[in-house]
């Protein structure tokens, strides 16, 4: 089985799971200035790799990825670097699995790239016809998922309307800034963190 060392973390990719690539280091390079602590949940897992690098800092997290063969390599990431403890990790369509509880971190690296045909075929990249199908149902949900102090986390791709999000994000009630970017190939990875607005207003 393939691997790879990330921060002294051992990351072993099975066979059909997405291997961490440029979007994941980008996500775990915004994490490492953000502040982060309390309950965390990490949808579209994949290896595990980006919840792996947060847990240190946090209570317990909660993975879940539609694929069960990510959802199993994800727990024999926690496994294996003796974190297993602090994981819960189940397969399911985002936040489909879960109940209301308000994270205090919220972390995603979805599919986001734009599927040409209209009808996403590999769930690992493809984020359907605009590539924005999982960012539009996570930007419609997250609010309600999150602590009232809490951050999300999310990346996507500045060829499928970082402003929409934003705008998106603040017709739910959030606040959202880029934290980090870099160019990759065509387009520029962008990770984005969201709050609710009214967490920004002194009491
Ligand atoms: C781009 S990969 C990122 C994997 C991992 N987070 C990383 O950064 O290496 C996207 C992941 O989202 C998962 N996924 C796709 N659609 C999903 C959905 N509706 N709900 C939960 N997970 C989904 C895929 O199985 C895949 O593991």
């Amino acid at each position: 089985m393939d691997g790879i060392e990330i921060d002294g973390l051992h990351i072993s990719i099975m066979k059909g799971v997405y291997p961490p690539s440029e979007d994941t280091f980008l996500m775990i390079d915004a994490l490492k200035s953000a502040e982060v602590s309390g309950s965390g949940l990490e949808l579209c897992s994949g290896t595990g790799a980006i919840g792996l690098v947060a847990v240190g800092r946090l209570d317990f997290i909660v993975a879940v990825d539609i694929n069960p063969l990510a959802v199993e390599n994800t727990r024999r990431n926690y496994l294996e670097n003796n974190l297993y403890a602090k994981l819960c990790a189940v397969a399911g369509d985002l936040f489909a699995p879960l109940k209301k509880v308000g994270f205090d971190v919220i972390l995603m690296n979805p599919p986001y790239l734009n599927d040409d045909e209209g009808s996403p075929k590999d769930v690992s990249w493809s984020g359907g016809g605009a590539g924005r199908e999982i960012v539009d149902r996570f930007l419609g949900s997250v609010g309600g998922f999150l602590s009232r102090e809490g951050r999300a986390i999310f990346l996507q791709s500045d060829l499928n309307g970082i402003d929409e999000s934003l705008g998106r994000a603040e017709s739910m009630g959030m606040v959202g800034k880029v934290l980090r970017s870099i160019n990759f190939q065509f387009e520029s990875l962008v990770a984005i963190e969201l709050k609710h607005a009214n967490s920004l207003q002194k009491d």
